[in-house]
C-alpha cells in the first residue's frame, strides 16, 4: 500500500502510543509458561504480537479476551504441547528467539518455527549455539536460518558471555536456564531487561550483579513454576520515539505522549535526542536500575532546533530500534550525525543500514553508510520523495515522519508494514495534525 504523507503544519494533542511489543512478547511467553491463570493489560494489538499469542494457543494455553484485557491460563513450565505443524512466528524477532529458550528443556519433544520472508534471512545460530552447550538439539536451514527445530532436554547450566549485545539471546538463554542449577549469562553492554524483571516479578530465583566496566551478570536457578496473577504493558518507548521525532521535526508542534515505558534500558534515544538538543520533557529511571517495575512517565514534546551528535557503541544497545530515527534527526540538525558500533542494524527487519541511508538520500539528504553504522551531514532538512519500507514496520513509520517534516511529502511505498508494531500510526497523525 501506497500512502503519502504531506508536510505538516504542526502536530498538537495528547496520545497513548501503542503498548510494548518486547513486553507484551514476554507476557504472553510467561503466562504461558505459568501455572496460575494471569491478566495481561494492554497487550499490544498488532500483527506481531498476535503471532505470539497464536503461537502459545498452539502450545497449549487458552487465550480468553474479557474487557479489554487478555486473560491467558498457560500449563505450566514443563507441559507444552507439540503442535501438528511448525509453529509460525510471522515477522516477530523476538518470538522466534525468546520461544526456543522455554520449548528447549520439554524433554524429547521436537518443535520446528518458521516464518516468514523477512524472518527466514535473520540468523537463529547466536541461540543454537548457548542451547546446544546446555544439551538443547538444535537444526537450522544452512546451519543459521528459519526454519529450525529444536529438540528439548534436560539441560545443563553454562555461563555465557553474549558475544553480540542481545536482550532476544539473553533471554533465550535465561529462560532455558530455569531448569538448570544456576545459568549465569554475562553482558558486556547492557540490552533491555524485560525478562530479568518479569522473573523476578514471578518469584524466579534471579541475581543480577553489575561488573567492572558497564556489564551485567545474571544468574537464573531452577524453578518448579512462575508466580505471576497481572501484567500490565506501558506504551511502547520505541514506537513513542516516531511521535517524539515528529514532535521535534515539525514546527509549531506540541505533543503529550501518556504512559510511556522509562525502563533506563529502553530510553537511550531519549538521552540522544536530548543532547541534539530536542525539548522532550520526561522523568527517567535512573540508569543501572534493578528495580522488578516497569516505569511508565508522560512525555511533553515541542518542535526546537537540533545539533548533531555522536552514538557511541555503548549506547546503541539502548536505543537500536530508534537509529534509524537518530539518522532522520541528523538530517535536520547542524553539523554531523554520527553511529557506529551497530553492525546488528544489519540483520534487523531488514538491513537497516543500507535502508535508512539510501532511503533517505532518496530524500535529499546526505547520509553514508558504514559498516557498522552511518554519518549524516545536516541539510537543513529533506525535499521529500518515495521511500520504501522494504517490508520493515520501523521504517514504514520513519518515512511517514520523514514526509510530515519534509518541504514536499513523503510517499512511503508499502506502509503496510507499520501494522507489525504501530498499526493506527496513519490515523494518529491524522488526528495529532487537526
Ligand atoms: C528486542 C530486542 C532487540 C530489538 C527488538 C526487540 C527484544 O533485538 O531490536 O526489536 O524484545 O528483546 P536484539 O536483542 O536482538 O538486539
Amino acid at each position: 500500500m501506497r500512502r503519502r504523507f504531506a508536510p505538516s503544519e504542526g502536530l498538537r494533542g495528547s496520545v497513548r502510543p501503542p503498548s510494548d511489543k518486547s513486553i507484551s512478547h514476554r507476557a504472553a511467553l510467561f503466562a504461558a509458561m505459568a501455572s496460575e491463570p494471569v491478566v495481561v493489560r494492554n497487550y499490544l494489538d498488532a500483527a506481531d504480537t498476535r503471532s505470539t499469542l497464536d503461537a502459545i494457543r498452539v502450545l497449549g494455553a487458552i487465550v480468553e479476551p474479557r474487557d479489554g484485557e487478555l486473560m491467558i491460563r498457560g500449563g505450566g513450565l514443563r507441559n507444552a504441547n507439540v503442535p501438528s505443524g511448525p509453529i509460525d512466528v510471522g515477522n516477530a524477532g523476538t518470538l522466534m528467539r525468546l520461544l526456543p529458550g522455554w520449548l528447549s528443556f520439554q524433554l524429547d519433544k521436537s518443535f520446528t518455527l518458521d516464518g516468514d520472508e523477512s524472518i527466514r534471512r535473520r540468523p537463529v545460530d547466536r541461540i543454537a549455539e548457548p542451547l546446544r552447550r546446555m544439551g538443547a538439539g538444535f537444526e537450522a536451514r544452512d546451519g543459521r536460518f528459519p526454519p529450525f527445530t529444536v529438540t528439548g532436554a534436560a539441560l545443563s547450566s553454562i555461563e555465557y558471555e553474549l558475544p553480540v549485545a542481545s536482550a532476544q539471546v539473553k533471554s533465550c538463554v535465561l529462560l532455558a536456564g530455569l531448569t538448570t542449577d544456576a545459568t549465569t549469562v554475562i553482558e558486556p553492554i547492557p540490552t533491555r531487561d524485560h525478562t530479568e524483571r518479569l522473573l523476578m516479578r514471578a518469584r524466579a530465583r534471579i541475581e543480577r550483579s553489575r561488573l567492572d566496566g558497564d556489564g551485567i551478570s545474571t544468574t537464573v536457578c531452577n524453578a518448579d513454576e512462575l508466580e505471576l496473577d497481572a501484567i500490565e504493558v506501558p506504551a511502547d518507548p520505541s514506537s513513542a520515539a516516531f511521535l517524539i521525532a515528529a514532535g521535534v521535526l515539525v514546527p509549531r508542534s506540541r505533543l503529550l505522549l501518556e504512559g510511556v515505558g522509562a525502563n533506563w534500558t529502553r530510553t537511550g534515544f531519549m538521552r540522544i535526542i536530548e543532547r541534539m538538543g530536542a525539548i522532550a520533557l520526561t522523568e527517567h529511571e535512573p540508569p543501572g536500575s534493578f528495580s522488578e517495575h516497569e516505569p511508565a512517565a508522560d512525555i511533553d514534546v515541542s518542535h526546537g532546533p537540533l545539533d548533531g551528535t555522536t552514538v557511541e557503541p555503548d549506547e546503541v544497545p539502548l536505543a537500536i530500534d530508534e537509529l534509524p530515527l537518530v539518522a532522520l534527526l541528523g538530517c535536520f540538525a547542524e553539523g554531523e550525525t554520527v553511529v557506529s558500533g551497530a553492525a546488528e542494524l544489519r540483520v534487523k527487519e531488514s538491513d537497516r543500514i543500507a535502508a535508512v541511508a539510501e532511503g533517505l538520500r532518496g530524500l535529499g539528504g546526505d547520509v553514508e553508510a558504514l559498516q557498522d553504522g552511518f554519518v549524516v551531514r545536516g541539510t537543513g532538512g529533506l525535499r521529500g520523495g518515495h521511500f520504501d519500507a522494504r517490508g520493515d514496520h520501523r521504517l514504514a513509520l520513519l518515512g511517514a515522519v520523514a514526509g510530515l517534516a519534509s518541504r514536499e511529502g513523503v510517499e512511503v511505498v508499502g506502509m503496510e508494514a507499520a501494522d507489525v508494531s504501530y498499526p493506527g500510526f496513519a490515523d494518529d497523525l491524522a488526528r495529532l495534525s487537526r
